[in-house]
């Protein structure tokens, strides 16, 4: 029987990098034997414009029936005015939630023939390889009481809670430590116990849990510390863990160092197999619908799928493949683009893979 896969493109570049990432899907399932199917749903601005809110009922119905979903980007300045429990992101926000989807892989990986584009030299990122894993359905982003008060003096006070319960943070360093043991055996755990509560606690969990793991290092950095060397020698880190929000910055600011945010896909994980599976950039409004958007995230968001979600490994070294193939002949969308390569638009990169998976 076939795997159903949930398709969310969202809002801005999402349909755009979303149709190629489904070109792969179609072309590994006529070639390649994969069974999937892909059924389409709405979230975010898209959601809203259709149905009133970001994360309608039929969509999360189809999420928990699927074996997998794979979302394009949500959000744009259209829906900056709405009613901020209404707003596209939390239409994702929710449906994290919902599906309990709390653990987030985030590799942040230069591909060689990207070191030009980094904003490092290339000494200080040839060969990186980090997995930066993001707890995803805690902490200040989930965390009440939240909101926007009045005070009595009539000023207006906003305010978010930061709290993590020990079985939170125990799970998603069991995640890291799984990771960092299938990899080179290095975890960072990254947190602020030098000024919050919450984080101490992850500290407490972080240092107990490693006993189950001797064959992982475990270290501890301040988040302040964790984003200088990030941009000092980022090649120190194999597997970083750490809070929604740090993990929220921190992935951000790792892959401007494999020189785009176009590049980067992620997995989102829950404890029964289930996973979302989308690119970390945004919408990106500014160039939606003008063909300039790099879909190899999403792309590399289908290998993840692959990996993870449908047990086929082998199609996803195929498509990763696929892709240094496409980079290895020079195109370059603009945002990775330098001298001596060839720019080319979100459909012709999606061209390229597709010819390169035929091979
Ligand atoms: C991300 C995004 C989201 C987040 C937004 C769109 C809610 O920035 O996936 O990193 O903060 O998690
Ligand atoms: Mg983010």
């Amino acid at each position: 029987m076939s795997a159903e896969i949930l398709i969310l493109p969202g809002d801005g570049i999402g349909p755009e990098i979303m149709t190629q990432a489904i070109r792969v899907l179609d072309l590994l399932r006529m070639d390649h034997g994969l069974e999937v199917e892909c059924i389409p749903g709405l979230l975010g601005g898209a959601a809203i414009d259709a149905t009133g809110v970001p994360l309608p009922p039929e969509t999360l119905n189809l999420a928990r029936q699927s074996k997998a979903i794979l979302l394009g980007a949500v959000g744009g300045p259209r829906w900056d005015g709405i009613d901020r429990d209404r707003r596209p992101e939390r239409g994702l926000l929710q449906l994290r939630s919902d599906l309990d989807l709390f653990a987030n892989l985030r590799p942040a990986v230069l591909y060689p023939q990207l070191a030009d584009a980094s904003s490092l030299r290339p000494e200080l990122v040839a060969g990186l390889d980090i997995m930066i894993v993001r707890e995803l359905t805690g902490g200040i982003y989930f965390g009440e009481p939240r909101g926007i008060r009045t005070l009595g003096n009539g000023e207006r006070q906003g305010f978010n809670t930061l709290v993590y319960s020990e079985h939170e943070i125990e799970r998603i360093l069991r995640v890291a430590f799984e990771t960092a043991g299938r990899r080179g055996g290095r975890l960072c755990s990254v947190d602020k116990a030098n000024v919050l509560e919450a984080t101490m606690l992850w500290r407490e969990v972080a240092e107990s849990l490693a006993k189950a793991f001797p064959q992982v290092t475990l270290e501890h950095m301040y988040v302040d510390n964790a984003a200088m060397q990030l941009v000092r020698a980022p090649k120190q880190f194999d597997v970083l863990v750490t809070t929604n929000m740090f993990g929220d910055i921190l992935s951000d600011c790792a892959a401007m160092l494999t020189g785009s945010i176009g590049m980067l896909p992620s997995a989102s994980l829950n404890g029964s197999g289930q996973g979302m599976y989308e690119p970390i950039h945004g919408s990106a409004p500014d160039i939606a619908g003008r063909d300039l958007a790099n879909p190899l995230a999403a792309i590399l968001s289908v290998a993840m799928m692959l990996r993870y979600s449908l047990d086929r490994a082998d199609l996803a070294q195929r498509v990763e493949t696929a892709v240094g193939a496409v980079l290895d002949s020079g195109l370059r969308t603009a945002d990775i683009t330098s001298s001596g390569t060839r720019s080319v638009g979100t459909a012709e990169m999606g061209d390229a893979v597709v010819r390169a998976l035929r091979f």
